[in-house]
């Protein structure tokens, strides 16, 4: 996602459409005496911060800083010399940084593989970098998010071994705009008024969507291959199926699928997931900002499909991110505008259901680009990030761990009807395998209880709670996973800090989940909107950005969860809070809970990728509260497990001095050798992505909208460019900041992260 600060108005990616009463959780604690657990003395130790300033110099190693002297030639040696011990964190941690540059530790590379507009054929030119480029269903597109690999043999063949040939598949969440327009992809910054010139607003549908990249290692350096024949993209306007549930419901009839089995387009493409036979997991996020509807459309509709469009952040009226809809009467505008204007009682003759087609887990083989992509509805539609499988058994469902990033949203689960069959790990026709898996199956949403534990709530149809809703008539189990929010407040799920990125811990199974940050809690919550803090989301306080108060909790938080004894299937968990996000000098009784210290503190929790190889739990930050001393970065974490710590009440004190005590479970607070700063990006940037060749020697991050607070009016004067990289790193044409996908390499060739 983007902007997380001056928001002034709307803002498409941060909405926050869950006002249903139920209950918020624990909101009112009984006064229990206060019993504090983990009072742990000592503001984050300070002795390391002081030490920031000067390693900056010092951190070397990527391209963005002068190239360290050249390793002098090993001497021959006689035999092998044993394998130097590796120690995981071995690093010295990254300082917190303001420069316009990637920094990463002493001992490691980095390159800029792939950036916006970089050519996936021969045939297309190079990127000039100006405005002026065109052809973008043959170039990367912008804002370059969740990603994975996909191994290649020397045939050209899957393989789960390969680690110098494989493609990424890497997601395009959105593009950096001020009003309206993408404005450095136009050459005077794009037009910010109706109607849109379709010779833009082409560009923008195409920047949209998934890049599907080959990459090699050829003597030791990395390259993208451009005019291999897996380079393929999807964008917001790709022909792709529905699957699942929702194949053929009547809430997805349009006139350009009047039997509702296909839509246009994937939108917002933010985190992702790897399937275990080995194809691409996306999440559609914040798609609801893209389309508009006219002012009187709540009463022309005159039926439930206003209660779910204003659950899922649409209101009557509302002016769309882009204004796409205005370039043209072309279908492929005008189903930008989801009013009802027909007269079918179906929607078949126009696309008041277009909505219905965003919001899901799509599935995609990047290896065989003449299968359609197909979105999974099984999976539920919110604001989609990551799918994080399960570790899978031979025998028993697959799971998969997801979030709805909005505030006040959910936490959810899937559970596949179908049991694992190991040789379906390397099966050839891999969208039949998800078709196996991904179309029947259970979806459930979380329910956090303060003493530790907690519950799966199914969706269901069946259930009455659900099918009784006097909040929404559910029509069936379609109606359900399509508006999976509305299930989720009949059954009373908790209401979460934006839940982004989830991820499976290998060692033991359990689950992570960053919450990134909510700006509506409050110990008194004023509005529907507001929440007050609970077990699962206990903080509210006050962090300045400058002299900017920001409230609630800005910093944002990662939840775990252990399973209860039936595994992926149980409907039962115990949980407790993994790290509280904050500055390290932060008062640690109420907010650095986690006693972070300068090596560690974070802010705004977002990417979420444990990996395989070492087992290392990377985590991104996607920020707008700490950025004014530190750009985003990436840390690498070596968590312990759940109820490794104890609880602890947060005690609040409200306008007329009662208490508001607050329970919660919080995790054993991590050690320098534990969580360590591995990253930290150029300026405006978020960090986002994270894949890995199997030998765990290469990883590839994404950079997304380095500069993305530069004033549009200032696209001319590129001294006035927040950022100017991957330029400033030697990379590619012109000035403009460019989102982009780098490769990092330890230089001794060892594991990422050692
Ligand atoms: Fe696309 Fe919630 O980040
Ligand atoms: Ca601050
Ligand atoms: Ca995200």
């Amino acid at each position: 996602m983007t902007k997380k600060s001056d928001i002034s108005t709307v803002d498409f990616n941060d909405e926050n459409s869950n006002i249903s009463n139920n209950p918020t959780f624990e909101n009112v604690l009984s006064a229990r005496l206060s019993r504090r657990g983990l009072l742990r003395g000592g503001v984050g130790t300070a002795g390391t911060a002081l030490l920031g300033s000067v390693a900056l110099v010092a951190c070397g190693g990527g391209s963005d800083d002068p190239a360290p002297a050249p390793a002098p030639a090993p001497a021959p040696a006689p035999a092998p010399a044993p394998a130097p011990a590796e120690k995981l964190l071995g690093f010295k941690a990254v300082p917190k940084s303001l420069a316009d540059a990637v920094v990463i530790p002493a001992g490691y590379s980095l390159s800029v593989l792939y950036a916006l507009g970089d050519p996936l054929t021969t045939s297309t030119p190079a990127y000039k970098n100006d405005g002026t480029d065109t052809s973008f269903e043959t170039r990367a597109g912008d804002h370059h998010d969740g990603m994975e690999w996909f191994g290649l043999d020397a045939s050209g063949k899957a393989s789960l071994t390969a680690t110098d040939r494989g493609v990424l598949a890497v997601n395009h969440e959105a593009t950096t705009d001020e009003t309206r327009a993408s404005f450095f992809l136009h050459a005077n910054g794009g037009t910010t008024t109706l109607p849109r010139p379709a010779s833009e607003v082409d560009k923008e549908i195409a920047i949209h969507g998934i890049s599907v990249i080959e990459v090699t290692k050829t003597a030791g350096k990395w390259a993208t291959v451009p005019g291999s024949g897996f380079n393929h993209r999807l964008t917001a306007l790709s022909d792709i199926e529905i699957a699942g549930p929702g194949r053929g419901n009547a809430l997805l009839v349009t006139k350009y699928s009047t039997n509702g089995t296909r839509t246009r387009g994937t939108l917002n493409n933010c985190g992702t997931g790897k399937t275990p036979w080995g194809t691409f997991l996306t999440g559609e996020e914040n798609w609801f900002g893209y389309f508009t509807r006219a002012a009187a459309d709540d009463a022309a509709r005159g039926d439930k499909s206003v209660t779910a469009l204003k659950r899922y952040g649409s209101s009557q009226g509302g002016a769309s991110r882009h204004g796409w809809e205005s370039a043209g009467a072309d279908d492929k505008y005008a189903r930008w505008n989801i009013s009802k204007l027909g007269v079918s009682g179906d929607g078949s003759d126009d696309y008041r259901n277009e909505l219905n087609g965003m919001g899901y887990i799509v599935e995609l083989d990047p290896l065989d680009k003449t299968k359609a992509a197909r979105k999974r509805t099984a999976l539920g539609r919110f604001a989609h990030e990551s799918a994080a499988f399960g570790v899978p058994v031979v025998g028993q469902p697959l799971v998969v761990y997801m979030g709805d990033d909005a505030r006040n949203e959910y936490t959810y689960k899937f559970v596949s009807t179908a049991v694992w069959s190991a040789a379906d790990a390397t099966a050839t026709d891999r969208m039949a395998i998800g078709d196996k898996y991904l179309n029947d199956g259970k979806l459930y949403a979380a329910k956090f209880n303060a003493d530790g534990t907690g519950t799966w709530l199914e969706l269901s149809f069946s259930n009455p709670v659900v099918s009784g809703f006097a909040g929404y008539a559910f029509a069936d189990q379609a109606d359900v996973v399509i508006h999976a929010r509305l299930a989720g407040d009949a059954v009373g799920a908790t209401k979460m800090d934006r839940p982004e990125w989830g991820g499976v811990n290998p060692a033991n199974g359990e689950i992570y989940q960053t919450l990134t940050n909510n700006s509506n809690r409050r110990v008194e919550p004023a509005s529907s909107s507001q929440l007050a803090p609970d077990a699962s989301n206990p903080r509210v306080y006050t962090d300045m950005k400058g002299a900017t108060a920001q409230v609630g909790n800005p910093n944002g938080h990662l939840l775990r969860m252990k399973e209860g004894a039936a595994g992926g299937t149980a409907t039962t968990f115990t949980w407790d809070i993994y790290l509280f996000g904050a500055e390290a000098g932060a008062d640690s009784s109420m907010v650095n809970i986690s006693n972070l210290t300068a090596d560690q503190d974070f802010s705004s929790p977002d990417g979420l990728v444990f990996s395989p190889s070492t087992g290392i739990c990377w985590i991104q930050t996607d920020d707008g509260a700490y950025t004014d001393v530190t750009n985003c970065m990436m840390l690498a974490a070596l968590p312990g497990k759940v109820g490794d710590g104890a609880a602890k009440t947060l005690s609040y004190t409200k306008a007329d001095t009662s208490k508001l005590d607050v329970v919660t479970q919080v995790g054993k607070a991590p050690t320098a050798d534990t969580l360590k700063r591995f990253l930290v990006g150029p300026i405006g940037c978020e960090i986002t992505g994270l894949a890995e060749t199997p030998d765990g020697k290469a990883i590839f991050i994404n950079i997304q909208h380095p500069g993305e607070n530069t004033k549009a009016a200032d696209i001319a004067d590129p001294t006035k460019y927040t950022s100017r990289w991957p330029s400033n790193a030697g990379y590619g044409a012109g000035s403009r900041p460019r989102s982009a996908t780098i490769v990092i390499t330890k230089d001794d060739g060892g594991r990422i992260g050692t």
